[in-house]
């Protein structure tokens, strides 16, 4: 249990050799710190052919007075009975044992060695007493407050004790860093995610047998941090913050948006072109029940604690299949087709080419532009009279799940006497074909 520490000052002294006892780790440099009431040995060696004097302090702080020569005690002091030789002095040793040491003991001792010059060696003896009183400033009722991105500091402070103490800072169970004496003062940057956490301050000495402890809690106030859900997939788009809802026209469609903040959000809304929305089921929800075309674009959520405001966009992207609109071509030359849709990615199926009583004639070109020309069709001819029914289609099914959407068209060479309704009813069997008939080069 007991361990020793040898300070050697060879330097100055070659045969005097001086090391202290204790039963605590605590000497620093040649400063010897005791507990009351416990036994404290003064280690002096010298070689055997010599001996040692010992010089302790005097009384009321005054200057040395003499202990002991060789084995002898001066009995005139008033601690000589708790004075002792001890040692084998067959090699030299003339070790000083203090019994009961008390705070009058403290002080500086010395061991001289005393044939030929007075060499020696020095020691400074004191009472270890415990740090005491451990408090955080700043703290209320163990919470420390502060807010997030913001330096905060934390200082630990106790009423120091002998020898000094090391105070420490532990965030959880991690050591942030070590200070002292009497006060340690730690700057951290909290984040959000620090609210709640418990900070711990450590005192430790050896003058205590259990380290004074400490903990407090921090209460970090954050601007709210949002996130937007939907019953639709959000899609991020790389290398932005930008969130994108793609739906089909004529479904529903719920946007939340939820809230973590401290202190709680005073409010929560949802815009659209800075205005806000009508449409809101709660405070944080959007509903679209059989959405529009017209709900299309910007939405942004937006929500403020007395830390800042914060916001929190989405686009919202209203799908559906292409309108079919079918034009004349360049000088009469042949038909364009022109699908409006969302998105406008579209892709063209055959044209189908039919009598004007519904007879299938042929399949043509699966491409936007029909060249009457291209297709063998003379113009002087009857021919190419008969229904063009153009089909494309973008990806996105109409309310009845079809995905190709069509139009039609009557031709009938001019000249020719008989005019057909500009529009006319629903062509294809499918039924489900959106149609719009013209009558080009119909005799006017
Ligand atoms: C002890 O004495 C011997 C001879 O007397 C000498 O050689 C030696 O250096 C001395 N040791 C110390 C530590 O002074
Ligand atoms: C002192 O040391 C000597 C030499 O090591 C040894 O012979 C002797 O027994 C020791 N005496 C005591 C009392 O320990
Ligand atoms: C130790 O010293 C204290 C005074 O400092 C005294 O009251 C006590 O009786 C002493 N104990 C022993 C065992 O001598
Ligand atoms: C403990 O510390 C507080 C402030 O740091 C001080 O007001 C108080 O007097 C101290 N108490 C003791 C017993 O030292
Ligand atoms: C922390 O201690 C330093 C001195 O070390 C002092 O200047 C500062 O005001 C203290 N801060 C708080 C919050 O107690
Ligand atoms: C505290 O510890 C947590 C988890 O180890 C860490 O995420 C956080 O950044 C630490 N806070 C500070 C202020 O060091
Ligand atoms: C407290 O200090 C002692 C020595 O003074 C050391 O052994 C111990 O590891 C320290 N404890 C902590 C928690 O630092
Ligand atoms: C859309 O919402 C309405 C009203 O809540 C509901 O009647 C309808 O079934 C929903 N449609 C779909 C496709 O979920
Ligand atoms: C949200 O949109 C508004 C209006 O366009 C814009 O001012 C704001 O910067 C956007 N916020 C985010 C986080 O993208
Ligand atoms: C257009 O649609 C095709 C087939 O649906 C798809 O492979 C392609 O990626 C789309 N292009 C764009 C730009 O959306
Ligand atoms: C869907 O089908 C219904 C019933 O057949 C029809 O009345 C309606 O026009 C169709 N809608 C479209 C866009 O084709």
């Amino acid at each position: 249990m007991v361990h020793g520490r040898y300070l050697v000052d060879m330097l100055r002294c070659f045969i005097c050799l001086v090391a202290l006892f204790e039963d605590h780790i605590g000497a620093q440099q040649n400063n010897v710190y005791f507990e009351k009431g416990e036994s404290v040995i003064l280690f002096c060696k010298v070689n055997a052919t010599s001996w040692c004097t010992w010089d302790g302090p005097g009384v009321n702080g005054g200057e040395f007075s003499t202990f002991s020569d060789r084995m002898v005690i001066d009995q005139s002091l008033p601690n000589a009975n708790r004075l002792m030789i001890i040692g084998n002095i067959s090699l030299g040793e003339y070790n000083l044992q203090i019994s009961n040491a008390s705070n009058e003991d403290e002080g500086a001792y010395r061991c001289s060695i005393v044939d030929g010059a007075a060499r020696q060696t020095h020691v400074f003896l004191q009472m270890k007493e415990q740090p005491s009183n451990i408090s955080v400033n700043g703290a209320n009722k163990g919470v420390r407050h502060g807010i997030e991105g913001r330096p905060l500091v934390l200082n630990c402070s106790v009423t120091s004790g002998i020898p000094d103490e090391s105070i420490l800072w532990y965030n959880g169970s991690v050591l942030l860093d070590i200070g002292g004496p009497g006060i340690f003062s730690m700057t951290i940057v909290p984040q959000r995610y620090d609210h709640d956490r418990i900070y711990t301050c450590i005192v430790n000495s050896s003058a205590l047998r259990v380290p004074l402890k400490t903990s407090i809690m921090l209460d970090i106030k954050y601007k709210p941090v949002l996130t937007l859900n939907s019953d639709k997939p959000l899609r991020r788009l790389s290398n932005t913050d930008q969130i994108e809802i793609h739906i089909d026209e004529g479904h529903n469609l719920t946007i939340s948006c939820s809230v973590d903040s401290n202190p709680p959000v005073l409010k929560v809304n949802f815009y659209r072109n800075l205005h806000q929305v009508k449409n809101v089921k709660s405070a944080h929800t959007l509903e679209f029940i059989g959405i529009k075309r017209e709900d299309k674009g910007l939405y942004e959520c937006r929500a403020k604690n007395e830390v800042d405001e914060t916001y929190e966009n989405v686009t919202v992207i209203v799908e559906y299949p292409p309108s079919i609109v079918i034009t004349k071509y360049f000088e009469n030359t042949g038909l364009q087709c022109s699908p409006e849709g969302k998105p406008q990615n579209y892709t063209f199926h055959p044209w189908l080419h039919h009598s004007e009583l519904g007879d299938f004639i042929r399949q043509l070109d699966n491409n936007e532009i029909v060249r009457f020309k291209e297709v063998g069709i003379n113009t002087q001819n009857y021919k190419w009279n008969g229904i063009y029914t153009c089909r494309a289609e973008n990806g996105i099914k109409d309310v009845n799940g079809t995905l190709i959407q069509s139009g039609q068209v009557l031709v009938k060479q001019a000249g020719q006497n008989e005019f057909y309704s500009e529009v006319m009813e629903k062509f294809d069997d499918a039924g489900d074909i959106y149609s719009f008939v013209k009558c080009l080069f119909c005799k006017q």
